[in-house]
C-alpha cells in the first residue's frame, strides 16, 4: 500500500471532527437532561400532567354548592413560625402533598406527642381525607417526633395516604427548645431540621412506649392539651372540622356521607342558629376488630363487646342506610350539661380554653359551657360513629396521680372561668360548669 501521507492525515482529521461534533452534541443533550433535571429537583415544578390537573381546579372557578351553602374561602398552608402564650409553634412544618379547597372535605384535627403517632395509620385509612396533627416536642423529643414523621411517611402501606393527607405541626415550651442552649450558639436551625427520608430498617420510633424517658416527664411538664387543639383547628383549610382525640377513629366514608348531607340539608345548614353535628363514641373490648359500619357495631353492642363512650347517648335503632341523619337534637342542658361531645363543626365555634392541661382534666369543659351559653343545638349524627383504639380505658392512675392538679382546675373553674365566659357571652342559668 502506498498511500499519499496527506490522505492518512486527512482521514484522521475527518474522524476527529467527527467525534468532536458527536461529543459536542451528547454533551448537549445530557446537560439540557441535567439541567432540567436539576431545575425540576430544586424547584419541584410539577410533572404536566400535575400542571393541567391543578390549572383544572383552580381555573377558572365555578362555585361548588357547599361553598354556596357555607360561604367558606380557600385557606392557604404557610410553613410559618408563631407565638401562642408561651409556646413556639412550626405551623405546616411537614404539610400534606394534597391541598383542599374549602368545601372539599372535612379536616380531622386532632394532637398528641410522637407516642401517640401509631394511631395516624388506621385513622388516615379510615377517614381518608385531611388530617392536622400539632405534636408536643419540647427538648430532646424533637428528634424522635421528625423521625417519627418521617417513618410514617416512607416505611408504612400508608405512607401514600399519610403523605397526601397528613399536616404536622410542631411546638415547645419557650422554656424548653429543643438542643438550645444559650451559651454555647447551635450549627442548626430548627426551621429546616426536619429531613423527609427515613432507613425503614430501623423499628418506628413512635414505639418507644417508654413514657419515663420522654424529655416531657423528665423535665415534669404537662402537656398543654387546649393549645394543641387550637394549633391543629387554627391551620385546617376545610371549612367543616373535626376537632378529635387521636385515638378515636371514624367510621369509613364519613366525609363523602356529610358532604352529601350538607347538600341535601341546605335549609337547615344555611339558618343563623349555632350548630355542631355530633358523633357518638363507642369503645370496644381490647381484642376486637375495628366495625366496618353501624351494622356491625349494632351486633357488637348487643353481644357486649362494644359500649357507649358516654352512657347518656344512644344509638338509633333504625337499619342502617347509605345516608347520614340527625336523629336526636339537643342542648348542652339537664343530662347532656357535661357533655364533652366530639362533633363536626367549623372554623366559627369557640377555641378551647388554653388554660386547661391534660394532667388537670375537664379541658374541654369551657368550651361546651361557652356553646351552651351561645344557645348551640347539639345535632347527633345517626349512620356516623367513632370507635376508641381498642380496649376500655381506665383514668384511675391518672386521677390518683394528678389530683392536686385536678382540684386546682376545678378551683380555676369555679373562681373565674365560669364569670368570665358569662360576661363574654351573656348568663343562661341553665348552662353547667
Ligand atoms: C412536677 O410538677 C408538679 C407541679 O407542676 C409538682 O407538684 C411536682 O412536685 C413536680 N415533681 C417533680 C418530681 O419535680
Ligand atoms: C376477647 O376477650 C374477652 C374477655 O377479655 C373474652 O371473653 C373473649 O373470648 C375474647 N374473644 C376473642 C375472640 O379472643
Ligand atoms: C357492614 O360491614 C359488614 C362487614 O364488613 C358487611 O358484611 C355488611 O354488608 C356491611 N353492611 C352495610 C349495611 O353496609
Ligand atoms: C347521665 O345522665 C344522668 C341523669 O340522667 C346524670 O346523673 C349523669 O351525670 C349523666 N352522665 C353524663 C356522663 O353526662
Amino acid at each position: 500500500m502506498n498511500l499519499p501521507w496527506f490522505s492518512v492525515r486527512n482521514c484522521l482529521l475527518v474522524f476527529i471532527a467527527f467525534l468532536g461534533t458527536l461529543a459536542i452534541f451528547l454533551n448537549i443533550i445530557t446537560s439540557t437532561h441535567w439541567a432540567n433535571f436539576k431545575r425540576s429537583e430544586i424547584l419541584k415544578s410539577p410533572s404536566p400532567a400535575k400542571m393541567i390537573s391543578t390549572t383544572t381546579t383552580t381555573g377558572p372557578r365555578k362555585r361548588n354548592i357547599i361553598q354556596e351553602i357555607t360561604n367558606c374561602y380557600d385557606r392557604p398552608v404557610e410553613r410559618r413560625i408563631e407565638q401562642r402564650g408561651e409556646y413556639w409553634v412550626l405551623f405546616n412544618y411537614v404539610p400534606a402533598t394534597q391541598k383542599q379547597r374549602c368545601f372539599e372535605s372535612i379536616t380531622y384535627t386532632t394532637q398528641g406527642d410522637y407516642t401517640f403517632l401509631d394511631n395516624l395509620i388506621p385513622l388516615v385509612e379510615r377517614w381518608n381525607g385531611p388530617i392536622s396533627v400539632a405534636l408536643h416536642a419540647p427538648g430532646y423529643d424533637f428528634r424522635n417526633t421528625l423521625d417519627s414523621i418521617a417513618y410514617l411517611r416512607h416505611c408504612l402501606k400508608a405512607s401514600d395516604l399519610i403523605m397526601k393527607y397528613v399536616t404536622f405541626h410542631i411546638f415547645f415550651s419557650t422554656n424548653h427548645i429543643p438542643f438550645y442552649s444559650a451559651i454555647k450558639p447551635p450549627s442548626v436551625t430548627l426551621r429546616n431540621f426536619y429531613q423527609d427520608n427515613f432507613d425503614c430498617y430501623k423499628t418506628a420510633p413512635y414505639a418507644n412506649k417508654d413514657y419515663k424517658s420522654l424529655y416531657k416527664t423528665k423535665a415534669n411538664i404537662t402537656y398543654p392539651i387546649n393549645v394543641a387543639r387550637n394549633i391543629a383547628k387554627a391551620s385546617a383549610q376545610t371549612h367543616f372540622l373535626l376537632a378529635s382525640d387521636i385515638e378515636l377513629y371514624p367510621s369509613p366514608n364519613l366525609i363523602p356521607k356529610f358532604l352529601r348531607f350538607v347538600e341535601e340539608n341546605r335549609k337547615l345548614i344555611e339558618k343563623k342558629t349555632k350548630k355542631v353535628f355530633v358523633l357518638p363514641v363507642f369503645e370496644t373490648l381490647l381484642n376486637q376488630s375495628l366495625p366496618a359500619n353501624k351494622t356491625v357495631l349494632q351486633q357488637m353492642y348487643q353481644s357486649k363487646t362494644a359500649f357507649y363512650f358516654h352512657k347518656n347517648i344512644s344509638m338509633a335503632k333504625f337499619k342502617e342506610n347509605d345516608k347520614l341523619n340527625v336523629f336526636a337534637t339537643t342542648k348542652r342542658v339537664g343530662k347532656y350539661r357535661k357533655w364533652e361531645a366530639f362533633y363536626i363543626g367549623t372554623h366559627d365555634d369557640p377555641v378551647f380554653d388554653e388554660r386547661f392541661s391534660w394532667e388537670g382534666q375537664s379541658n374541654k369543659m369551657s368550651q361546651g359551657y361557652a356553646m351552651c351559653l351561645m344557645n348551640y343545638d347539639y345535632m347527633v349524627l345517626d349512620n356516623a360513629f367513632l370507635i376508641h383504639k381498642p380496649g376500655v380505658k381506665k383514668q384511675r392512675v391518672q386521677r390518683i396521680k394528678f389530683s392536686g392538679m385536678i382540684i386546682k382546675t376545678q378551683q380555676m373553674i369555679r373562681k373565674y372561668v365560669k364569670s368570665q365566659l358569662q360576661y363574654l357571652f351573656g348568663e343562661n342559668d341553665n348552662c353547667i360548669l
